[in-house]
């Protein structure tokens, strides 16, 4: 990438520096290396100003399920440009994308699940689900029921309600967040939160314990729901460990807790299978989705609910008049038309066997890693994984996040040619497009050992 000094005042990385706020970024950081621009895409490459050409080994932010130029969802956006650029579905109106997204998604979805409100973004879906908790619990005459428990290193979004169930310190320092409606328990990463010697047995039962006594602390009567992402993303890549959700959801039942599953990156296929709940047993009264749902074409989101859920709340909306919630852009017809095509694509060609079959190589790849003495864990499942740097060969020993060594590796990598993330427990996730080909995972993990050796060396220089 060029330096700062090199751009001109009027090229696009000078007026990007000038003009626009990034997510995610340190602007003192944009300001000195300049951003990355990336133009174009075709398969699970994307490629920059200069041309060179990136894997893009997290399709995006874990979304790009069908890669960066599937000319199918291209059409389906231009069709419905053409014939119905927007309407909304506020008092009753709506349009046949959102009638036939709507009838597809619940007709995929995990067994009592019946239906589907639709948001822009898995924040939005997220906030979504709360405020329909609140508003069923008070329907049911127990308004108390409000808080909500995440858990530690899960990731749910980042507006109001979402940010303070995302339990990663960078979402909240400087916002005076979390809300207090929100409750933190343990995260199920028996790599590194397990005592030395206990078993994963007792590592789950210590998490049940955990839930426990936070529910008795809190009182069972003011939780109104739990909610989980199937396996964490954005926290590290962390696998619920054996027997984990087999125990977890009796408890919830016990104390009248809905659950919440946040199938925001496990949903449409991640996993090997439709939803990250099938993989792991999980039966939700809730489940949000989004980024896949339209390969993050176009932004939309949904909630998908229980009949029971759904029934108390029309009652609720029966007495006040209306259900008062809703976005503009609710169910926007050219989004819900991508949609559709998308879970069209997934069906015509197969993506859910797909997965399941390229995934072996994919997770011996990732597995492969944990050759390297910087490496301490490898882990995944389907087509996402981690692997987690120690300072020591075969420990779990952290090195001083002064280092900051994930970002490093996240840009020796890029230099390498392909596009992951670092996560905060120093570890790099991958999480490539669903449509990647066998010869492309061996390039992806090819080009990312290519500097994993320089990775043990700088490892070894640090304190
Ligand atoms: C599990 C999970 N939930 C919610 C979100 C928030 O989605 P969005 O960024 O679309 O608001 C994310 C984003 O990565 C996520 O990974």
């Amino acid at each position: 990438m060029n330096k700062p000094e090199m751009f001109s005042p009027n090229s696009q990385e000078a007026k990007d520096i000038a003009y626009h706020m990034h997510p995610y970024t340190n602007p003192a950081m944009l300001a000195e290396q300049g951003p990355m621009i990336i133009n174009k895409g075709k398969g699970v490459f994307v490629y920059d100003s200069e041309g060179k050409d990136y894997i893009e080994g997290l399709a995006g932010l874990w979304c790009a399920s069908f890669g960066f130029s599937e000319t199918e969802l291209v059409k389906a956006a231009t069709k419905q440009m053409q014939e119905l650029p927007f309407y909304h579905s506020f008092t009753a109106k709506t349009h046949n994308p959102a009638i036939n997204l709507a009838e597809k998604l619940i007709k995929a979805a995990p067994d009592g699940l019946d239906k589907v409100f639709f948001c822009n973004s898995g924040s939005e879906a997220n906030d979504t689900a709360i405020k329909m908790v609140w508003y069923y619990h008070a329907a049911i005459g127990k308004p108390e029921k409000r808080k909500v428990i995440s858990r530690k290193r899960g990731y749910h979004g980042v507006t109001l309600a979402a940010s303070s169930l995302t339990a990663l310190p960078y979402v909240q320092q400087g916002f005076s967040l979390p809300l207090d409606f929100a409750k933190h328990t343990s995260s199920p990463h028996y790599f590194q939160d397990a005592h030395d010697g206990e078993s994963v047995d007792d590592f789950v039962k210590r998490c049940m314990q955990d839930l426990e006594d936070m529910i008795a602390e809190e009182g069972a009567d003011t939780i109104g729901a739990f909610i989980a992402e199937p396996l964490m993303g954005a926290g590290g890549v962390i696998l619920p460990p054996k027997g984990y959700f087999e125990a977890l959801q009796p408890i919830l039942k016990k104390h009248d807790i809905l659950f919440i599953a946040d199938e925001v990156i496990c949903g449409f296929g991640r996993t090997g299978n439709m939803w990250g709940s099938q993989t792991y047993g999980l039966k939700p009264d809730i489940l949000t989705c989004a980024k896949a749902l339209s390969s993050a074409y176009l932004p939309i989101s949904a909630v998908l609910v229980s009949n029971k859920v759904a029934d108390g709340m029309a009652v609720q909306a029966e007495k006040l008049g209306q259900f008062g919630h809703g976005y503009t852009y609710t169910a926007h017809p050219v989004p819900a038309a991508v949609a559709l095509r998308t879970l069209e694509l997934m069906e015509e060609r197969d993506i859910i066997n797909y997965v399941r079959k390229i995934a072996p190589l994919f997770q011996e790849r990732i597995k492969g890693l944990g050759k390297y003495d910087s490496v301490g864990d490898a882990r995944g499942i389907g087509l996402i994984g981690a692997i987690e740097f120690v300072k020591e060969p075969n420990s779990r020993i952290k090195l001083d996040p002064k280092h900051k060594l994930a970002a490093r590796v996240m840009k020796m990598v890029q230099d390498a040619g392909v596009i992951i993330r670092a996560l905060p427990l120093d570890g790099i996730a991958f999480c490539p497009p669903l449509i990647i080909s066998e010869d492309e995972i061996n390039m992806m993990f090819d080009r990312v050992e290519s500097v994993l050796p320089e990775v043990d060396k700088l490892v070894k220089t640090l304190d």
